[in-house]
């Protein structure tokens, strides 16, 4: 892959997300990146950066990034927006200037460069998903050079048109699936967390070199992967993770996902009756089984209260919890009991689920 930069004036970038995510996105492109956020809107965020290349694609909470090649708020679900979604992609962008980003990011492709076009759009519009398609093809006429092929199967440059509401824009994509789904997933179990949702847990958990971070909850061992690849990223030392899960098959599923990426202690255990010596962890991270992943909702309680004992035992004072459920108030109920402090409140939206991701502190 080329590791060209193209540094003059820079189009901007879109980055997709899970809807809810946006300040930790935001803290990630800024912090780690060095870019700047133009503008948040759910489930998107917009920046800039001073040099375009391949390090966008170390993002890790964003399940996709794309090159902006326009956007509007203006749509009015009227098929005249087929006209605008035409004029918008043949008059604004510098379609070759993106073309060209693309390849430095990307790479130059093996055999002939191939061309996929994809609309995806969300709510009640007066015209169809294919119509606002073929409007942005129209558009792109002359724009995509004669010699490239369209392809339906793993093109090397997708143009995207996202549509949501009144919402529209256009782009490049940079990434490809491996963003969203990773590389180290070699096995699934059901009800397994996305990888962009657990980094942003934990960059929420803020675990620094020397801490131990445990899961109680491990299941794939989503979280606990992201933990050990956020650490390495970071470069500043080891972070210890500890996990488990009720169900062997998890554990078994865990073991496979992360002995590549590198140290975990891992073990079957019941997380009501945690086998840890009190005040050993520095952080806990985990989506502890919504009630409808349970057989009857009325166990919720009854678990997180059992839980979030074993969590005010093992975590050390002024640690930290960080948690993604779908029942927020029970889970509120069960570590306020125990003193904790809310620190911060995330309402997110995952493949349609609305969950609450929430930060909290045992007191010192
Ligand atoms: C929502 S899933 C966790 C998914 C996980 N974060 C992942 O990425 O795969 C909840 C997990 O809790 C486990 N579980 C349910 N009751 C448990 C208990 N009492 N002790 C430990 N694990 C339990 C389930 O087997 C399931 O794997």
């Amino acid at each position: 892959m080329s590791r060209r930069t193209v540094e003059a004036e820079l189009p901007p970038l879109y980055a997709m997300l899970h809807s809810g995510l946006e300040p930790v996105v935001a803290d990630e492109i800024t912090r780690d990146l060095g870019g700047e956020v133009k503008k948040t809107k759910r489930g998107t965020v917009i920046f800039r950066l001073n040099a375009i290349d391949e390090d966008v694609l170390t993002l890790r909470t964003t399940e996709d990034v794309y090159l902006l090649a326009w956007g509007s708020d203006t749509l009015t679900y009227k098929a005249a927006d087929l006209k605008s979604i035409t004029q918008w992609t043949a008059k604004g962008p510098d379609w070759k200037r993106l073309f060209e980003l693309h390849r430095a990011v990307r790479g130059t492709p093996k055999g002939k460069p191939t061309f996929h076009l994809v609309c995806q759009m969300q709510g009640e519009h007066g015209y169809r998903r294919v119509d606002a398609l073929d409007a942005m093809a129209e558009g792109l006429r002359g724009k995509v050079p004669a010699s490239w092929q369209p392809a339906d199967e793993n093109a090397w440059l997708e143009i995207w048109l996202t549509i949501t509401g009144r919402t529209a824009v256009c782009g490049v994509r940079l990434s490809d699936r491996t963003m969203r789904h990773r590389t180290y997933k070699r096995e699934h179990i059901a009800a397994s967390l996305r990888p962009t949702v657990a980094a942003a847990m934990v960059r929420l958990a803020g675990a620094a070199p020397g801490m131990t971070v445990l899961d109680p909850f491990c299941g794939a061992g989503t979280i606990l992967a992201e933990q050990i690849e956020l650490a390495r990223r970071r470069r500043a030392g080891h972070v210890r993770v500890i996990g488990g899960d009720l169900d062997p098959h998890a554990v078994h599923t865990a073991v496979s996902n992360i002995e590549r990426l590198g140290p975990a202690d891992l073990c079957r255990w019941d997380a009501t009756r945690l086998p840890l010596p009190a005040d050993s962890v520095d952080r806990i991270v985990t989506n502890p089984p919504f009630g409808k992943q349970l057989s009857n909702i009325e166990q919720i309680p009854g678990l997180y209260r059992a839980a979030a004992r074993e969590w005010d035992r093992v975590l050390r004072p002024g640690g930290r919890g960080v948690f993604l459920v779908a029942e927020s108030v029970t889970l509120r109920d069960a570590v306020k009991f125990h003193g904790w402090q809310p620190r911060q409140e995330l309402k997110v939206r995952i493949l349609g689920q609305l969950a609450t991701m929430s930060v909290w502190q045992k007191p010192e």
